[in-house]
């Protein structure tokens, strides 16, 4: 099962900057300039939506009504830690959104995701929720993230990454049918250890320099 509302960020500067990424020689400074500059642009396209209200201002030459966001407010939400390298284009893009963190780890005998980290907004149930992942491949620390941010009063939450695995969108879509996924590629497959293919290799890796 596919997400219903799965965006693919097919925009040519985020395919151009996304082959930049994938290549193996992109050093660890570009990578996480490049990463930036595609979640800045990705950011544009999750708020898309948002709500406008005319409000009346005056130009140095004339009063006129000029159009801001009204209604609910951000809340962007990185999975650590790879979704770091995400949040800083959004917060580019956005900088008054207020910022969650949610750290998990793969429990190695059952396999599942366990949180070790939690810290989000008190008012997160007034906000739209923009989760932040690099990489979308089980799906299980995904929806477990969402899982955990809705028991935490989140009501309205889009994912934002960079590249899905179709194994991954089943899970997250299976899991939170309700929540908006936008990719900026949904790759082929995952491979034996749980690697997107043909991917960019082991995101955080590659944005912290820590292989
Ligand atoms: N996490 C990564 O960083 N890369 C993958 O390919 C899969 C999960």
């Amino acid at each position: 099962m596919r997400p219903a509302g799965l965006t693919v960020l097919d925009h040519p500067l985020v395919q151009h900057k996304l082959t930049l990424l994938r290549q193996k020689e992109t050093s660890v400074a570009d990578f996480r300039r490049i990463a930036r500059e595609i979640s800045l642009l990705a950011c544009y396209e999750v708020t898309r939506d948002l709500p406008l209200e005319t409000v009346p201002i005056e130009t140095p030459l004339e009063p006129m009504m000029g159009r801001m966001i009204s209604g609910k407010k951000l809340c962007f939400v990185s999975i650590l830690r790879a979704g770091n390298g995400i949040l800083e284009g959004m917060l580019d893009a956005v900088p008054s959104a207020r910022v969650g963190h949610i750290g998990l780890y793969r429990d190695p005998v059952t396999l599942q995701p366990v949180e070790y980290y939690l810290k989000v907004p008190e008012d997160i149930g007034e906000r739209r929720v923009i989760v932040v992942d690099p990489m979308l491949a089980t799906g299980h620390s995904a929806a477990a993230a969402v899982a955990r941010l809705k028991q935490a009063g989140a009501q309205q939450i889009s994912f934002v990454c960079l590249i899905a695995a179709p194994e991954g969108l089943d899970v997250l879509a299976t899991a939170h049918p309700d929540i908006k996924v936008f990719a900026g590629a949904v790759d082929r497959s995952l491979d034996e250890h749980g690697y997107i293919r043909p991917g960019l290799g082991d995101a955080g890796d590659r944005l912290f320099g820590t292989k």
